[in-house]
């Protein structure tokens, strides 16, 4: 589009400007056309990341799982299908979801935690395998499908990720059946029949340093010697991206992650003579970078020592900030050039009624003007699957920019009426 940028500035810019993240249109138009607060997501961006994932070891029975959990838009799940990556669910919603976008179930693994015999059940009529967090769940899965194949989750004892809240492996979690408790998982697969398809786990989410992950992986692949039937070994997900881009922070370096992970296979490979299936599972990794979050500024104002930056931007449609004091790059636009770049210590905060609702504390920006509009970069995992009705706020649009450039809308935002929407006709009083 030939004159994109006259119409609109990057007062800070650090990303989207270099890689075209807005294709031929830009964030003042989008929120001009979409409303406001609005999810942006990059095809390109998505579709490289899932390459890159692809690649990541050259073993032929590496299988990538996506983990929708980070995000189900239907667009994104189906452009992720179309890279040929498979799938996790956590949760029949997520199952439906992954076979609407096209997904077969045998494309699916369900990881699931502290099910009911109806979800259970669910997966199982769907064809789709369970892979259980427990040996009481194991019992419960037993009696329902007794003679079926199952995985488990298994807890390596190590743990690592960028919050204690994401920490899944290790002693202080609720996730996994610890190794230990062998001899009971092998009497309850035999008590019931059950055929071990494969084994899990997850460490943790968020690590740029592979040694817990090789670690983990190293583990969970002696541990399965133990079950010469099964088929494949999940090794996790848990790929950090460098949400400190401004800061020089670097990517996560997949080759060396991939070269030391090539070596554990290789000697698993060579120990006990059979290719057996590796998959991986990383949710971030995969959508993070691909998605941005555009908002309005709407007030400016000084309370005590602090300078707020009001803006639609609330945690009820971003909650990482609130959640796990995570940080995000922000891009600044403006509708008019700027003269000045001073920079200036603000808080930037939301429209929710909670003195915790900030999305970025204490940080140093050139000075933000009403009605500027902020880019909240790597916003595309963990957001919008997050996002609530807190304070009966509206959900926001999504729209994909397409590897050609153009902008489609791939979710509507949700209107007023909306919110009736799981009231029975007829009330209480
Ligand atoms: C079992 C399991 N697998 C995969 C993931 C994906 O993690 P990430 O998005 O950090 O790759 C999670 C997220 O916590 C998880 O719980």
């Amino acid at each position: 589009m030939d004159n994109k940028n006259d119409e609109f500035s990057y007062v800070h810019h650090i990303w989207t400007k270099d890689i075209q993240f807005y294709g031929n249109t830009n964030p003042i138009r989008l929120i001009e056309k979409y409303g406001s607060p609005l999810y942006v997501y990059n095809e390109t961006i998505l579709r490289k990341r899932c390459g890159e994932l692809k690649k990541l070891v050259s073993y032929p029975n590496l299988r990538v799982n996506y983990s929708a959990k980070a995000n189900t838009n239907l667009s994104i799940l189906k452009i992720v299908h179309d890279e040929g990556l498979l799938i996790d669910a956590m949760s029949p919603g997520e199952i439906f979801i992954e076979l609407k976008a096209g997904f077969k179930p045998e494309e699916i693994l369900f990881i699931s935690n502290n099910v009911s015999d109806d979800e259970m059940l669910f997966a199982i009529d769907a064809g789709i395998l369970i892979s259980v967090d427990s040996l009481s769940q194991l019992e419960k899965y037993g009696r329902l499908n007794k003679g079926g194949k199952v995985a488990v989750r298994i807890n390596p004892g190590v743990g690592a990720g960028h919050h204690e809240k994401v920490i899944t492996g290790g002693k202080n979690t609720k996730f996994g059946v610890n190794p230990g408790l062998i001899s009971e998982l092998k009497s309850i697969l035999s008590l019931y029949k059950l055929k071990l398809a494969g084994i899990n786990q997850h460490i943790g989410s968020l690590f740029m340093n592979p040694d817990a992950y090789i670690e983990a992986a190293t583990f969970l692949l002696s541990f399965a010697e133990n079950f010469p039937e099964i088929k494949f070994v999940d090794l996790g997900g848990g790929f950090g991206i460098p949400y400190h881009k401004e800061n020089g922070e670097l990517p996560l370096d997949l080759k060396t992650l991939g070269g030391r992970l090539q070596k554990v296979i290789d000697n698993w490979v060579n120990r006990n003579g059979r290719q057996i299936v590796i998959k991986i599972e990383p949710g971030r990794f995969t959508v993070a970078e691909c998605g941005i979050l555009l908002g309005q500024v709407h007030t400016i104002k000084e309370n005590g020592a602090k300078k707020y930056i009001g803006t639609d931007i609330g945690f009820n449609v971003l909650i990482r900030p609130a959640l796990y004091d995570a940080h995000h790059d922000i891009e600044i636009y403006s509708r008019i050039k700027r003269e000045s770049f001073k920079n200036e210590s603000v808080t930037i905060v939301g429209n929710i009624c909670e003195t915790g609702d900030i999305i970025a504390k204490d940080r140093n920006l050139p000075v933000i003007e009403e009605g500027d509009i902020l880019g909240i970069l790597d916003s595309g995992a963990y957001g919008m699957v997050m996002s609530s009705n807190y304070n009966c706020r509206l959900r926001p649009a999504e729209v994909l920019i397409t590897s050609v450039g153009e902008d489609v809308l791939i979710r509507k935002r949700e209107e007023i009426k909306d919110l009736l929407l799981q009231f029975p006709d007829k009330t209480y009083l």
